[in-house]
């Protein structure tokens, strides 16, 4: 039914006559749309986005939701006049990273919080960082090459979690912990299961490793604080605002927790450039002569990172032809409000649907094409701009978006240098198709690769 109430439409989209309910498909009572959603989310909303138009309403784990695509739509649900991130996401994902943890917070709580978070992600952090992640990708380059032909997906996730757990938990980057990084994903892999909390449950498996992975990361504090590192978790304890104001011991253990738990889309990010390299040659030896020629076989460093155009367009590109998440978090409507005529009600959720705004085909000629000249100075366009949120939108101080998209390009900077200035790879026939019923999305086939060794041994020294 229409309604003409008093709401403010910021949309810019003209509309005629009263306003109309947000487009929604039929939803089973009680249960809604909650199972296909778990069964595909990716999909799901892709398929209802393109069904029902920028913004649409879906309904999952028992709220009606609101979901925002296209580069309007998404910043529209940025604006914190309209929606609160406070406590809004589903119980379960609240339990599992705990309340209080930064993606649930809203006004000066969250800000002050963020502000504490980012100083583990400054230059000069990632800058500490480098020695442990090119050693770690060293030692698994080296790995690679001696398997000669592999499954890549597993080896990543493997190679990834020992580089979260050295950065934030001071575990040794030249041992992996194949046990801790189980926990790790069992935990998340919590976000996508039906909340029903028994001991073999998908969800009760999610919360006895978090409450391992607890009781791990307390021991690890105390560690750090009996030591001189310099590492992300000696950062988070040392962060200060300028009133002196710090992080309390609890909001470190939850933060931590997040931290490297986030590393899984890393890996999923990781999986995707290397897909993408792997079966465009073209760019891969495109990519590689910048890096020949601009680092040599010099050491890795920051600047001579930001210095590599064309690995910055790659990079880019990757994440937005093969979208690691497909949504935000989730936010709660809380003023009455319109987008584009149509009626968002106070009360019910929302969410930014990040995959179906990074493969808009009104923001993006032919989406799925992976094409890092789209990024060109000359060829891209703000509204282009604006729709690049595989780490959401607005900026990392003011809004949600990700910690660690620094950290994040850092990873897939060190990985593109270090595998092409050293290694090559292809891939045989498979299904590169992403999967389906996984948080973070990776390769369905596991991404088979041969891998070997280019020349001598000239990893880079930093
Ligand atoms: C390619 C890798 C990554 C991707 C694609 C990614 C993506 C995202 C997305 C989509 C969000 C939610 C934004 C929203 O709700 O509006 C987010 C939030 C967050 N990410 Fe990442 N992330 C990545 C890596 C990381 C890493 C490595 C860390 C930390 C070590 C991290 C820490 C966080 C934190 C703390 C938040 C919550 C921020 C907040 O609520 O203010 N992420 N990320």
């Amino acid at each position: 039914m229409a309604s003409n109430i008093l709401v403010t439409d910021v949309s810019g989209i003209p509309s005629a006559g009263p306003l109309r309910r947000l487009p929604t498909k039929f939803a089973l009572p009680l249960v809604g749309d909650s199972f296909a959603f778990l069964k595909d989310p990716a999909g799901f909303l892709a398929t209802r986005a393109h069904e029902l138009g920028p913004a649409f309403q879906i309904n999952v784990f028992g709220h009606r939701t609101a979901c925002f695509w296209g580069p309007e739509a998404f910043h529209f649900f940025l604006d914190e006049r309209y929606f609160t991130r406070a406590s809004a996401s589903p119980a379960h994902v609240q339990k599992i990273l705990d309340a209080k943890a930064v993606p649930f917070l809203d006004g000066a709580r969250f800000k002050r919080r963020k502000a504490l978070l980012m100083q583990a992600f400054t230059p000069d952090a990632l800058d500490a960082y480098l020695g442990v992640l090119e050693r770690v990708l060293t030692r698994y380059a080296r790995r690679w090459a001696n398997l000669g032909t592999f499954a890549w997906v597993p080896e990543m996730t493997a190679f990834g979690m020992t580089v979260a757990t050295s950065l934030f938990l001071g575990t040794n980057p030249d041992e992996d912990d194949p046990l801790l990084a189980r926990a790790f994903m069992t935990a998340f892999e919590g976000f996508l299961s039906v909340p029903i909390n028994l001991p073999f449950t998908k969800y009760g498996r999610a919360l006895q490793a978090r409450d391992a992975l607890r009781e791990r990361i307390e021991h690890a504090i105390d560690e750090h604080e009996a030591s001189t590192s310099t590492d992300a978790l000696a950062r988070l304890i040392d962060a200060r605002l300028p009133n002196g104001d710090k992080l309390s011991r609890e909001e470190i253990r939850i933060e931590t927790f997040h931290f490297v738990g986030a590393y899984l889309a890393v890996i999923g990010a990781l999986s995707s450039l290397a897909m993408f390299l792997g079966r465009r040659p073209d760019v891969k030896e495109r990519l590689r002569q910048e890096i020949v020629d601009t680092l040599g076989t010099g050491p890795v460093t920051l600047r001579g990172l930001a210095g590599l155009e064309y690995l910055g367009r790659v990079t880019r590109e990757s994440r937005r032809a093969e979208p690691v998440l497909p949504m935000t978090f989730f936010a709660n409507v809380k003023e009455p409000c319109a987008y584009g005529g149509m009626r968002i009600p106070a009360g019910i959720k929302a969410i930014g649907c990040i995959g179906a705004t990074l493969q808009d085909e009104r923001t993006f000629a032919d989406p799925r094409s992976f094409d890092p000249d789209r990024w060109l100075p000359e060829r891209a366009t703000d509204r282009q701009h604006a729709a690049w949120v595989p780490h959401g939108g607005g900026g990392p101080f003011t809004h949600h978006r990700c910690a660690g998209e620094r950290l994040a390009d850092l990873m897939l900077s060190l990985f593109s240098v270090v595998m092409l200035r050293d290694y090559d790879w292809s891939f045989p026939r498979q299904d590169f198709s992403p999967t389906a019923a996984a948080l973070f999305a990776t390769p369905r086939a596991g991404l088979q690769v041969q891998l070997q060794r280019r020349t001598s041994d000239r990893s880079p020294r930093v």
